[in-house]
Order: C-alpha cells, then sequence, then structure tokens
C-alpha cells in the first residue's frame, strides 16, 4: 500500500430532524463540504495531524493509548474498526477539513468517516456501508459522549449527487429522491455554538424515550413531513416545500425546543428574502439553518440574510451555496 487520499463530504438535513434515533425518517443531502485524509503507511501507529487544530495525535494501531481532545475521534475510530476486525496497520495521516466546526453541518461524521475509511483501505479490510456508518454511530458516542442516530455517517457514505438520501432509521431501508433542477440548497451558519449542545441533545433523546407527549408530537409530526416532501420533490409540487419546512422549523422551536432566537430569526428572513423553504437544519442549540432557493439568486439572497442578520445581532453568519454530492463509499 502506497498511500492515498480519502474525502468525505458534510451534510444539511433537508428535514427529519430529531427523528433517526426514534427510527424515523430523515432526508440528508452530502454536500460539497468536506474533510479530506491523506495518508502514507506508517508500522504499528496511527498517527493523524489536523491542519484545523494544528496539532498531531499518535495512538496504536490497534487503538491503544489515549489521545485527548480531538485525538478521542481518532482512538474512537481505530479501536472500535480494530474489535471489528481490522488489522493494526498504522497510518500517517494529514486531516484538513472546510466544514466549519459545530456548525450543525456534521463536522464530526466526515472526520470519522474519512477517517475510518483511510485506516479500512490500508489494511485492504473493508465494510459495508452500512455497518461502517453504524460503527461511526458507536465512534461519535464514544468520543464525545453523543447519542447520535445514524442520519450524519449514514448520509455521509450513501449519499448520491443530484439526490437527497430518504433514509428510514428503523429498518435501515434507504433511496435516493432526485433534487429539483434550478433549486439551490443553502446553508446558513448562524455563528452561535450553545454550551448545551452535547447535554441538551442527550436530554432530548431521552425524554423522547421516556415518552413525553410534546416531544412524541414533534417526532410524529416530523415523520409525516418527511413524507410529504418526498411528495413534493418526486411530484414536482415544489410550492409544497416553504410551509413545510415551516411547520418543521416551528415545530423544533415550540414542541421539541432545540432552536434558538438566531436560528428562529435566520429563518424568517429567508423567508422574508424570498427563499422557496427554510428551517433549522441538524441538532439544534445553535449551528446552521438549511434554505432552499431559486438557483441564480442564491448568492444574492445569502449575502442579504447574513447582512441583516449581521445589523439585528451584531453576529457574523456564514452562508454556503452547496452542490450536493456523491457520499464517500461511493469514492475509488
Ligand atoms: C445530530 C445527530 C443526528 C441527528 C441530528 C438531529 O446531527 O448527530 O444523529 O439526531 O442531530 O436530527
Amino acid at each position: 500500500m502506497s498511500g492515498g487520499a480519502v474525502f468525505a463530504p458534510a451534510r444539511v438535513n433537508l428535514i427529519g430532524e430529531h427523528t433517526d434515533y426514534s427510527g424515523g425518517l430523515v432526508l440528508p443531502v452530502a454536500i460539497d463540504l468536506g474533510t479530506t485524509v491523506t495518508w502514507q503507511p506508517l508500522d504499528g501507529l496511527v498517527r493523524v495531524r489536523s491542519l484545523a487544530f494544528g496539532d498531531a495525535v499518535e495512538i496504536g494501531a490497534d487503538g491503544s493509548g489515549a489521545a485527548p481532545g480531538w485525538g478521542r475521534y481518532v482512538a474512537a475510530v481505530v479501536v472500535l474498526l480494530h474489535e471489528h476486525g481490522r488489522l493494526s496497520v498504522g497510518i500517517d495521516a494529514v486531516v484538513s477539513s472546510t466544514v466549519p466546526i459545530g456548525s450543525g453541518l456534521s463536522s464530526s461524521a466526515a472526520l470519522t468517516v474519512s477517517l475510518a475509511l483511510a485506516l479500512c483501505r490500508a489494511a485492504s479490510f473493508e465494510l459495508d456501508p452500512l455497518d461502517l456508518a453504524r460503527l461511526m454511530q458507536a465512534a461519535e458516542r464514544r468520543a464525545a459522549g453523543v447519542p447520535c442516530g445514524l442520519m450524519d455517517p449514514a448520509c455521509v457514505l450513501l449519499a448520491r449527487r443530484g439526490h437527497a438520501l430518504l433514509l428510514d432509521c428503523g429498518s435501515e431501508e434507504y433511496r435516493h429522491v432526485r433534487l429539483p433542477a434550478g433549486i439551490a440548497i443553502v446553508a446558513i451558519d448562524s455563528g452561535v455554538r450553545h454550551a448545551l449542545e452535547h447535554s441538551g441533545y442527550a436530554e432530548r433523546r431521552a425524554e423522547v424515550e421516556r415518552g413525553e407527549p410534546r416531544r412524541l408530537r414533534h417526532v410524529a409530526s416530523e415523520n409525516e413531513r418527511v413524507r410529504r416532501v418526498v411528495s413534493a420533490l418526486e411530484d414536482g409540487g415544489l410550492d409544497a416545500l416553504g410551509p413545510l419546512f415551516r411547520a418543521g422549523h416551528d415545530s423544533l422551536r415550540d414542541d421539541f425546543e432545540v432552536s434558538t432566537p438566531e436560528l428562529d430569526l435566520l429563518v424568517d428572513l429567508a423567508y422574508e428574502h424570498g427563499a422557496l423553504a427554510a428551517r433549522m437544519t441538524g441538532g439544534g442549540f445553535g449551528g446552521s439553518i438549511v434554505a432552499l432557493a431559486d438557483a441564480a439568486g442564491a448568492d444574492a439572497l445569502a449575502a442579504a440574510i447574513v447582512a441583516v442578520y449581521h445589523e439585528r445581532t451584531g453576529r457574523e453568519g456564514r452562508f454556503f451555496v452547496c452542490e450536493s454530492v456523491d457520499g464517500a463509499a461511493a469514492r475509488p
């Protein structure tokens, strides 16, 4: 093995939020932001240098040894792959990423999946993409203590360019839903990173498991919205998307209580500026919104939203007019 490079994309979720860990429906899209791992073989060790953090971690190729900070992700991936039969082949790797960390665009799944694929290739080891996705779900939990669902690693691995991924997180059946031509997917990062992100997420999951009525009402209504969004995309009824995304956002704000005033403002501004549809995306407690807009005017629309957002809050929002891309498993 002479080394190589692996790219894993980030994702935006179109709809189906906080539904994955109770076996519901999700509809994410892999986007052209992502994480690249460039690697060379190395004897007995996994050494990973991060261009974002500027430091390196080093552990045994079987996952032995401790790695603090972001290195916990590296250790979790190496240990779990080792437990699932990957031979202890080392790599010397450099990680670079265009995904803003903590923006709700799944920077951590892009990291774990790109690392995992590099480690698998170095050891000529292959896992079915859904098995690998489940393993990376476990890696997130092990590294960060977040009891997340399957959506992010599944999307990062299984997505298809020009499509959203409709995944039933209960049966794990999936199919690709074609995205309409001429519509851009815009992610706008609120720049807010809440300390509650991890504990709040775990609390919501526990509340769903305990059967709290308002939380369950969100999950049930959200699953129905995913079905309707898929129908609208497939039947060309794009006018339905605005009210469905609006209802999804309101449900996350009022019934699920994971939105923030900044996300609420960005969503309102998106509709006021003529977006076809907009809602918060990802786990919430900060992070990003997703908006759908006419491709021709998407840059101007997003720039206008971010400018008003800055005027009203003093915060620097950042926007990305995204291309949909293939998941990492589709690459050679
Ligand atoms: C985070 C988690 C996902 C999912 C979303 C909310 O992104 O990693 O598993 O639960 O939040 O939909």
